[in-house]
């Protein structure tokens, strides 16, 4: 059999070398081409089993060349190489069929472990044809690119083509929703409706009725039939947001329509067929919901059949500067104004704050600077946030929880085992204990053994104080 290549598109010699180097110990042909039209010329060659393609080339579009590779040749695959790295590169990459999408300069071992997998089971036949179908490409407004985002977007176009329910997970304001309609704007159902129903905002009957719908009279105040959200949307996208706190009975009745693409209305009879694709949303964890027999877990499973995890931005620094200069740009036409940008130790300080909420505080800090400048140049004083005083407080408010859950279970988790071992069934009594204990010695040393202090201090009265002074014996 004729041995195996590997074409490289690429007019940068430098590339085609490095990647040559890299390959020679594999018992592969290699095979240059350093415009797009050589490598379109070339693609008919049968022994080629790999097509690692450069996007920047002389003469075509990579893009361009990628689709006219995949309809001459589809089952050959392709791996993206960009320098110049975005959201919507990578989403176009996989929506056009790429097998993989890596960025300039690569990492080798990635390359290499690349080319293994792909020479291990080529011919690559499955699941490409699926990917391959051109359709139109929208605008993204994803910012970002940090290799997490280029994952997250690699991902969107992935499962454009397909029907999969994708459950998006992230802290508030990271951009869920703004990725779910973007999987909506690169699916095939992008002509359809897309409608976001918030579970969090409507008690339990009312959620019912906005997304079953209702007959007249089922209830109180139901004057006249109301179609839900599930059938108004049929052939659509519906997202649900903040699954987490959907009830019990909700979520069986979604379930179901997962599973069987069907419901009645709210005091109906008729069963309604609808074609619908979910796209839920949370920022809780509904493992410990499942855990706690709050969320049901065959749901979960249904939901989460393809699943994106959104980190927090401060998990993700190197977005910070390309937002803001994003939202700079947004606001400032939106105002009229012509900012230039942020100084140079505005954006150090940027760069550091913690951003509790995400994308969404920084869009929010950059809007209201935007609103208040005088000056073309954005300065540390245009943020409030970068004062003290206020980082102090929207600790305290908003990170409070997150943050001692997290200094709780540093010391729990890894010592979790041995705790459960020496507490003869009595752990959470024994860890309760010791907190309070170490709580309120500390305290009553701060506050010198004076009761009314301490009991100011922790914010308690001085009765639960005293009685955990003679509980614990802490005199
Ligand atoms: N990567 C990004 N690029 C550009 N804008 C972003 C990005 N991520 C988030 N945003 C913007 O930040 C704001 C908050 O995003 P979004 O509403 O999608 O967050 P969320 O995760 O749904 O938050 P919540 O959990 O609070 O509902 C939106 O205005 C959104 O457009
Ligand atoms: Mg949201």
């Amino acid at each position: 059999m004729e041995k195996r290549s590997v074409l490289i598109v690429d007019d940068d010699s430098n590339v085609t070398a490095t990647i040559g180097e890299c390959l020679e110990s594999f018992n592969y042909n290699l095979q240059v081409a350093s415009s797009g039209e050589e490598a379109i010329n070339k693609i008919a060659d049968p022994s080629i089993a790999l097509v690692l393609l450069d996007i920047n080339l002389p003469d075509i579009s990579g893009f361009d060349v990628l689709a006219t590779l995949k309809q001459k040749n589809s089952a050959v695959p392709i791996v993206i190489m960009t320098g110049f790295v975005s959201t919507d590169a990578a989403i176009e990459a996989m929506k056009k069929g790429a097998y993989e999408f890596i960025t300039k300069p690569f990492d080798i071992n990635k390359l290499i472990g690349i080319v293994n997998k792909v020479m291990k089971d080529s011919p690559y036949t499955k699941g490409l044809e699926t990917f391959s179908r051109e359709r139109k490409i929208e605008e993204s407004d994803i910012i970002g690119k940090s290799p997490e985002m280029v994952e997250i977007a690699k991902v969107i176009g992935q499962v454009s083509a397909t029907d999969a329910s994708v459950l998006i997970t992230g802290e508030s304001g990271t951009g869920k929703e703004l990725i779910a309609k973007s999987i909506y704007k690169n699916s095939l159902r992008n002509d359809k409706p897309f409608l976001s129903v918030n579970c969090a905002a409507l008690p339990e009957t009312l959620l019912e009725s906005e997304l079953f719908g209702h007959e007249k009279g089922s209830f109180t105040g139901a004057y006249a039939r109301k179609l839900g959200k599930f059938e108004v949307c049929n052939g659509g996208t519906i997202m649900l947001d903040e699954i987490a706190d959907m009830s019990p009975l909700t979520q069986s009745k979604v379930l179901r329509v997962l599973q069987e693409q069907e419901f009645e209305r709210v005091g109906g009879n008729e069963t309604i067929k609808v074609d619908v694709r979910i796209i839920a949303a949370t920022n809780k964890s509904l493992v410990n919901l499942i855990k706690e027999n709050k969320f049901r877990v065959d749901l979960f499973y249904r939901l989460k059949v393809v699943s994106l995890y959104i980190p927090p931005l401060r998990e993700r620094r190197e977005d910070i500067p390309q937002l803001i200069e994003h939202f700079i740009k947004r606001y400032s036409e939106e105002t009229g104004k012509n900012i230039k940008g942020v100084s140079k130790e505005a954006m150090e300080r940027l760069n550091d704050y913690v951003w509790p909420g995400n994308v969404r505080e920084l869009e929010n800090n950059v809007h209201s600077a935007v609103v208040m400048a005088k000056t073309d140049v954005l300065t540390p004083e245009h943020f409030p946030i970068l004062s003290d005083q206020h980082e102090q407080m929207s600790i305290d408010l908003e990170q409070l929880e997150d943050d001692y859950t997290r200094m709780f279970a540093e010391v729990i988790i890894p010592n979790f085992n041995k705790i459960v071992a020496v507490s003869n069934g009595h752990v959470y009594h024994h860890l309760q204990s010791g907190f309070e204990k170490a709580l309120f010695s500390a305290a009553l040393k701060q506050s010198a053994s004076n009761q009314v202090k301490a009991s100011d201090l922790l914010g308690i009265s001085r009765n639960t104080l005293r009685d955990r002074i003679s509980k614990y014996g802490l005199y």
